[in-house]
């Protein structure tokens, strides 16, 4: 990510939730705050999203299009990831590269908890403008930390986390914008202040050719339109396998407990699945500290 500048693919799932909201999985999913979190021109994007009819207009149509296959998988990962909180029941929260994250302001099972919201000083200092009308539900902590170049856990000192105390970490869709060796450092980072039974719930992407390629065809194209591309300045730059996800969390004392594709949670939500390959390569991990 460009260190000076916020993170646009944090607004793209914003969008996704707000699209989503009221449509799909619906008893299961909802996410009335997201709306709230967007700004006029974004807002108005997910309303042609969610509209019945496609847009004429080709750039409209091609924002309208990634917007609804965004809106799929973030209903899966996000009701997967409320579960693994709600079901960890603990008092610490720390959500990594929290982007438009509307949990605090939405997720019951952190009403008697504290939250810490990581996340890059450029998307934090964004993130904080756009929620300042709304009240956490319970304690929230704000804690700029880039993940590329700083330490998180003295950041968490600082914030008051207590690393005697069980924590549940949570980390949607960040793992990809890191380097593996980033990676490999925040899973070091989180462990060494995970008290035995802590859980970390990691959603990640598999390599696939054909995602791949994907991608870069929708950049193309939005290129060629002088289509806004969210999704420009943050690449991909490590992707996973469940076996190298689960050998990495357990070289720092996590099992892993469960860890599906989006596409198989989706089916168990019966929410929306046409965009098959990209559900696929999407996972959530859930883990265990011993
Ligand atoms: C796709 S957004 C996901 C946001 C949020 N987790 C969600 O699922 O709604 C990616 C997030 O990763 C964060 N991120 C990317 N690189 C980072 C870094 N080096 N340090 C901290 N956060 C980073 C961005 O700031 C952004 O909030």
């Amino acid at each position: 990510m460009e260190t000076a500048r916020a993170s646009r693919t944090a607004v793209l799932v914003c969008q996704g939730r707000a699209v989503a909201d009221g449509r799909a999985a619906v008893g299961r999913f909802a996410d009335p705050v997201a709306v709230r979190l967007l700004e006029d021109d974004e807002r108005r994007e997910v309303a042609l999203a969610r509209a019945a009819d496609d847009p004429a207009d080709v750039r409209e149509r091609l924002i309208v299009e990634r917007l609804r296959a965004v809106a799929e998988g973030m209903v899966a990962r996000t009701v997967a990831i409320d579960d693994a909180i709600a079901d960890a029941g603990h008092r610490q929260v720390v959500i990594l590269g929290a982007g438009l994250d509307t949990r605090p302001w939405r997720l019951a099972a952190l009403r008697d908890a504290v939250t810490f919201a990581v996340d890059h000083p450029a998307s934090q200092a964004e993130a904080r403008e756009r929620a300042a009308d709304l009240t956490p539900l319970g304690r929230l902590e704000f804690v700029p930390v880039d993940l590329s170049t700083d330490d998180l856990g003295p950041a968490l000192t600082r914030a008051g986390h207590d690393p005697a105390a069980p924590t549940t970490w949570v980390w949607e869709g960040v793992v990809p914008y890191l380097t593996a060796g980033d990676v490999r450092a925040t899973v070091a980072a989180l462990a060494e202040r995970s008290a035995p039974g802590s859980v970390a719930v990691v959603q990640y992407q598999t390599r696939s050719w054909t995602a791949t390629a994907g991608r870069r065809l929708s950049g193309l194209v939005m290129r060629l339109t002088r289509t806004p591309d969210p999704l420009a300045a943050e690449p991909w730059r490590s992707l996973w396998s469940p076996t190298a996800m689960a050998r990495l969390l357990a070289e720092h004392g996590f099992a892993v407990v469960t860890d599906d594709d989006l596409l198989a949670i989706a089916g168990r939500l019966g929410s929306p699945a046409a965009h098959r390959r990209s559900l696929t390569n999407g996972r959530v991990a859930v883990a265990r500290h011993r």
